[in-house]
């Protein structure tokens, strides 16, 4: 089988971490009997300084007329890169999420998982993370505060800005199908994070959330107020399995939920639609510090290219492979520099994705 790719390799560390995983793919495709085309496509500050614009409609035409997009990160220093001084819709994140709208891709999955191998490097204290915890953020990724309608204006002279967070009952309802899908096939538990004693579209979600959770009865289902859950996650992890929750909550428990999984540099994400269609992308950001320097981790990515094979073209024995060899190469005591620990082999971006394809 031969699939369509448009590649986002993007900012910062985005080229460097998208060349392993392609590297990984290919590799894949040789064991497994299955090839990619790739097609780049310039999103973010790469495309800010081709066509003065983050994201152009021949690059949505790109991804749409691909069965799949693999991303590594965009954006730059905030405060020291030229494209923070262009006008808001027209900086780097923008693009993304223009992209993300364009796609329809209303379903984030940000898996967040403690590795055996790398739990010296998790936070918390062993007591807490003693028999590891695996859960998946279920983040909607098209609606609320990231698209209503925002504006700054001056009312008698003071500034005065808006962003509204708006939810209709359809958007709430696919999403949470689609978490309650996701919970059938992993521990059948799922929490719905809202702030509901504040938001009226918090409770609007709840409700809906009650009328889905009726058609699955094996799960079971809870609500948590946002500010607990941000709680929880560091008190007890293990208590979740699926965490359902809005748009920009969804933002900031995934990379709270990553970090206490000590190591963000292997967390991977997908962003799907109604369809098979998926861009998949690391959680982490774009990282300029250190870009062009061989030691971002490319794991995420890679883990990311194995979830766009299980979801998008059901090759579950290739991505299989990829995690197995992900795994393989942390037991043979291999590290980039943010998951280094004492007694193990340090590595650069390059000899990681060359370790992991030897593994496959
Ligand atoms: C993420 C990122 C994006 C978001 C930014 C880059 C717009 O933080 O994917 O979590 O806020 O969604
Ligand atoms: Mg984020």
């Amino acid at each position: 089988m031969n699939y369509k790719v448009a590649v986002i390799k993007g900012d910062g560390i985005g080229p460097e971490i998208v060349t392993e995983a392609q590297k990984v793919l290919d590799k894949a495709g040789e064991k497994f009997g299955f090839s990619l085309d790739y097609k780049e496509v310039l999103m973010g500050g790469a495309s800010i300084d081709v066509h003065g614009i983050p994201l152009t409609d021949e690059a949505i035409a790109d991804c749409k007329a691909s069965d799949a997009v693999l991303m590594g990160a965009i954006g730059g220093n905030t405060s020291t890169s030229p494209w923070y001084k262009l006008e808001p819709s027209k900086r780097p994140e923008a693009g993304l999420l223009a992209l993300r709208k364009a796609l329809n891709l209303f379903a984030n999955l940000r898996p967040a998982y403690l590795y055996e191998e790398l739990k010296g490097a998790c936070p918390l204290k062993e007591e807490i993370t003693e028999g590891g915890f695996d859960m998946m953020i279920m983040r909607e990724l098209t609606g609320g505060l990231y698209f209503g309608e925002r504006k700054t204006i001056e009312e008698n002279g003071v500034r005065k800005a808006y962003d509204s967070l708006t939810y209709d009952e359809n958007e709430i309802r696919r999403i949470a199908k689609r978490g309650f899908d996701i919970a059938m096939k992993r521990n059948k538990k799922v929490t719905s994070v809202d702030k509901a004693n504040v938001l009226d579209s918090s409770r609007l979600w709840r409700k809906v959330v009650e009328e889905v959770a009726k058609d699955y009865p094996e799960v079971s289902y809870e609500h948590m107020l946002v500010d607990n859950c941000a709680m929880q996650l560091v008190r007890d992890p293990k208590q979740f399995d699926v965490i359902l929750t809005e748009n920009m909550f969804g933002d900031i428990l995934s990379d709270e939920a990553s970090m206490v999984t000590g190591s963000i540099g292997m967390l991977s994400s997908a962003s799907l639609n109604e369809t098979k269609f998926g861009l998949y992308e690391p959680s982490h950001g774009s990282a300029p510090d250190i870009a062009g320097q061989n030691i971002a981790n490319p794991i995420a990515t890679i883990l990311s290219a194995a979830m766009m094979l299980r979801f998008s073209f059901d090759l579950d024995e290739a991505a299989d492979a990829i995690e197995a060899a992900v795994k393989k190469v942390l037991e043979d005591g291999y590290r980039t520099v943010d998951i280094m620990s004492e007694g193990m082999t340090k590595v650069g971006t390059k000899e990681m994705g060359d370790l992991i394809c030897e593994r496959l």
